[in-house]
């Protein structure tokens, strides 16, 4: 059974009175309890994708294709089924936990919200579900009279986590649940995350810059590159044996974990990723590639089938096109794309 079947979709942004593409085609299948990892750099799309699956973008974007989420398209659905789907059917772990949570509520009160928005239950058992929640999380029942500011920004993601648990979801997005956070807290924060859903059986999209983190956690790993999926399998596959020469340098890199620039350019990627606007049909990666040739450019990209469950958009997995192999060219880490995600932006107020 398919829990999320995603098709064609595509993303673009109407800014300065241009259509800026962010999302190029995507497709997508997730069956009940897969765990996925979406990595990419700064800009690749993956916050895009993630948000457009529940309709969260701005009123600035533009969607096509399909979300078939429990055989419905949430593309299309009426306001009150999304309504129904968003923290029920699918729920969202976001990066800015100070900024996703009410500064002047409970904790209490902002836990047991959604559960009395959802589920026909009295208060005392939408508290006491809360009170289980947050120690599901490793917090004493206790705090739920806090409020966020009394909390340390570990602390506050895992009450994001605990928030979007709260209904029994199918499927959790997770935005860089743990980009802000130190490095042992990310750790543990990931790991309180993965454990949790798969105690549960709930799907997960986990989102990161950081393709040996995503791999730890997750069954399957998805790699994008200037808004389309490069390739996509297992994740000891995948980060073992690459068969995009993106993923590769993804794999290679090893970014400093709270470094904004180190998170935006792999280290040993030379070159810049493309501006979203300069993309054509070729292959987006052929300019920084160590191994292009002609036909990368010339050639629609697809993903294309690269061994059991591999998909590649690499012309090298095509037996006829493949050029002989050459050696990876060494460079120094590519400045900064000059773009920033907002995607968890448009969450404000749009989560209920
Ligand atoms: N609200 C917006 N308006 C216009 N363009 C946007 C908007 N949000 C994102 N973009 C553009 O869409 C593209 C994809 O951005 P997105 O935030 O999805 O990337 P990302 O992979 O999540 O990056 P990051 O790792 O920095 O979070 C980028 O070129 C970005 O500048
Ligand atoms: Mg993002």
């Amino acid at each position: 059974m398919t829990l999320l079947d995603v098709r064609d979709l595509t993303v673009s942004y109407r800014s300065g009175g241009r259509e800026v593409p962010a999302v190029r085609g995507v497709d997508l299948s997730l069956a009940p309890g897969d765990t996925l990892g979406l990595a990419g750099e700064s800009g690749s799309g993956k916050s895009t994708m993630a948000l457009a699956l529940l309709r969260l973008l701005p009123a600035t974007a533009r969607i096509s294709g399909q979300v078939l989420f429990q055989g419905e398209d949430l593309l299309t659905a009426k306001w009150s089924k999304l309504r129904a789907v968003r923290w029920a059917g699918a729920s969202v772990v976001f990066q800015g936990a100070m900024s996703a949570l009410n500064p002047v509520r409970t904790i209490g009160d902002q836990l047991t919200e959604p559960i009395l928005l959802h589920e026909k239950v009295d208060e005392r058992t939408a508290r006491q579900r809360a009170a289980r929640l947050l120690e599901d999380v490793g917090l004493p029942a206790r705090r739920l009279s806090s409020y966020p500011h009394e909390f340390s920004g570990g602390q506050r993601q895992r009450i994001m986590i605990a928030m979007a648990l709260a209904c029994r979801p199918d499927l959790v997005i997770a935005d860089e649940p743990t980009t802000a956070l130190d490095v042992m807290v990310q750790a543990q924060i990931l790991q309180l995350l993965t454990d949790l859903v798969r105690e549960r059986g709930i799907a997960v999209v986990m989102i990161s810059h950081d393709l040996s983190v995503l791999a730890q956690t997750c069954d399957r790993l998805a790699v994008m590159y200037a808004g389309r999926m490069v390739e996509l399998g297992a994740s000891t596959e995948v980060f073992a044996d690459p068969k995009h020469p993106y993923t590769s340098a993804l794999a290679r890199a090893f970014p400093t974990i709270g470094d904004a620039a180190s998170r935006r350019a792999p280290a040993g990627l030379p070159g810049d990723p493309p501006t979203p606007s300069s993309v054509g049909e070729g292959c987006a990666f052929a300019p920084r590639c160590a191994h292009a040739v002609d036909a990368c450019r010339s050639t629609a990209t697809e993903l294309w089938p690269a061994g059991p469950g591999r998909l590649s958009a690499c012309i090298r997995v095509l037996p006829d096109l493949a050029p002989a192999g050459t050696a990876d060219r060494t460079g120094t880490t590519g400045s900064a794309p000059a773009t920033s995600g907002s995607g968890a932006a448009a969450m404000e107020g749009g989560a209920s």
